[in-house]
C-alpha cells in the first residue's frame, strides 16, 4: 500500500513522542558506570561504550549481525584453536568461541574500552581480557588459529590499517585464519529511497548524516580489505558480500538505528533542517511502515600460509 505523506508523518511524530525509550530484558539502562554522549576527535571511536545506552545499542547490534557472521565463521574454528576477539563490545562472538573452543583452547579479548571486558572474562575461564588499544597493540607471533575483527576496522579512519593487517597476519599461527566482518555502503541515498514516502527530504538527510560521520567511519575501507589482506601476503582471500532490506519497528534494525542515531545526534545537528528531519527519522527506524536497506556486510578471510 502507498503511504500518504500526512497520515504517517503524523503517527511517525506521536509514536516519538510517546515512545519511552529501548529497553533489554535483563539489562540495566544506565548506571553510574555510564556516561551521556560526547563528541570525540576525528578518528576517534565515536559510539564509546561508556554511553549511557550501550548496552542496549550493542545488544540490538548483536542480534541482528551473529546470525550471519556466525554462519559464515562457525565452519572455520576448531576445538582447542586459540582465538582473538579484536573490540568484542558486549562478547556475543567471544562467546561463540568459547563454545568452539574446547577444554584446551583460549580466547583473548581486546577492547580499548574496559566497561564491558569483566562481563567478557565471566564468559569462561578461557577467556582472558586485554584492556588496550589495537592499534598500538602487539599481538605477538604464531599465536593464533583464528583473529576476529567485527565492525572495529571502519571506526579506525586515522589508523595505518594495512600495518595493523600485517601484524595480526604475523600473530596468526601457519594455516590460522583472519576474519573481518564489517559494513559497508553509508552515505548511499539509494539506501533510504523509501523514507522519501515519509518526507522526501529524508534520504538526502540520511546521506548527508553519514557524511558527516566519514572522519569518525570508513564505509569504503571494507572492499579495499581483501587487497589490504593479500598485500600483507594472507592467502586464499575471500569475500562475501551481502545486503538486506529491513523493516522498521520494535526490532533489533529499528532499535539499533535509532539508539546509534541517538548517539550520534552531536555530530548532524548542522544539517539542514535537522529539527524537523531528526524526529522523523528516529520515529521512522521504530514504524513498522518504514524500509530501508540496512548498511552492506562485507565478509573477508585470509589465511596465513602453512
Ligand atoms: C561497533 S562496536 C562492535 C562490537 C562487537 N565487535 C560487535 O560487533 O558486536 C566496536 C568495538 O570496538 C572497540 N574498539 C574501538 N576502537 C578500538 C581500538 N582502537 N582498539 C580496540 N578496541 C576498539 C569498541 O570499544 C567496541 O567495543
Amino acid at each position: 500500500m502507498k503511504l500518504t505523506r500526512v497520515p504517517v508523518v503524523s503517527i511517525l511524530l506521536l509514536s516519538y513522542v510517546l515512545w519511552p525509550g529501548p529497553t533489554v530484558a535483563g539489562h540495566e539502562s544506565a548506571g553510574n558506570e555510564s556516561t551521556d554522549s560526547q563528541v570525540v576527535a576525528s578518528g576517534q571511536y565515536s559510539l564509546s561504550n561508556d554511553w549511557k545506552k550501550s548496552r542496549e545499542r550493542l545488544s540490538y547490534l548483536q542480534e541482528k549481525l551473529d546470525p550471519q557472521s556466525q554462519a559464515r565463521v562457525g565452519p572455520l574454528l576448531k576445538p582447542g584453536g586459540d582465538y582473538l576477539d579484536i573490540g568484542p563490545g558486549l562478547g556475543s562472538m567471544t562467546g561463540f568461541f568459547a563454545d568452539h573452543a574446547g577444554v584446551t583452547g583460549s580466547i583473548t579479548a581486546l577492547d580499548i574500552n574496559e566497561r564491558f571486558l569483566a562481563e567478557l572474562a565471566a564468559i569462561s575461564p578461557r577467556v582472558k581480557t586485554v584492556h588496550g588499544d589495537v592499534t598500538s597493540y602487539d599481538p605477538g607471533e604464531n599465536r593464533f588459529d583464528f583473529i576476529y575483527l567485527r565492525l572495529v576496522l571502519l571506526h579506525l579512519t586515522r589508523s595505518d590499517n594495512q600495518a595493523l593487517i600485517a601484524r595480526l597476519h604475523k600473530a596468526l599461527k601457519p594455516g590460522g585464519y583472519l576474519f573481518i566482518d564489517e559494513f559497508v555502503e553509508g552515505a548511499n541515498v539509494n539506501r533510504f529511497w523509501q523514507m522519501g514516502e515519509i518526507d522526501n527530504r529524508l534520504p538526502g538527510y540520511l546521506a548527508a548524516a553519514y557524511k558527516s560521520l566519514s572522519d569518525h567511519m570508513d564505509f569504503d575501507q571494507g572492499y579495499r580489505l581483501p587487497a589490504m589482506m593479500a598485500d600483507a601476503g594472507l592467502v586464499n582471500v575471500n569475500v562475501d558480500l551481502t545486503q538486506q532490506r529491513v523493516q522498521g519497528g520494535d526490532n533489533a534494525h529499528g532499535r539499533q538505528m535509532q539508539l546509534a542515531f541517538e548517539q550520534l545526534e552531536a555530530y548532524i545537528v548542522t544539517l539542514p533542517d535537522h529539527q524537523v528531519l531528526f524526529p522523523l527519522i528516529q520515529a521512522a527506524w521504530m514504524s513498522p511502515d518504514a524500509y530501508w536497506y540496512d548498511h552492506g556486510r562485507i565478509f573477508v578471510v585470509g589465511q596465513k600460509p602453512e
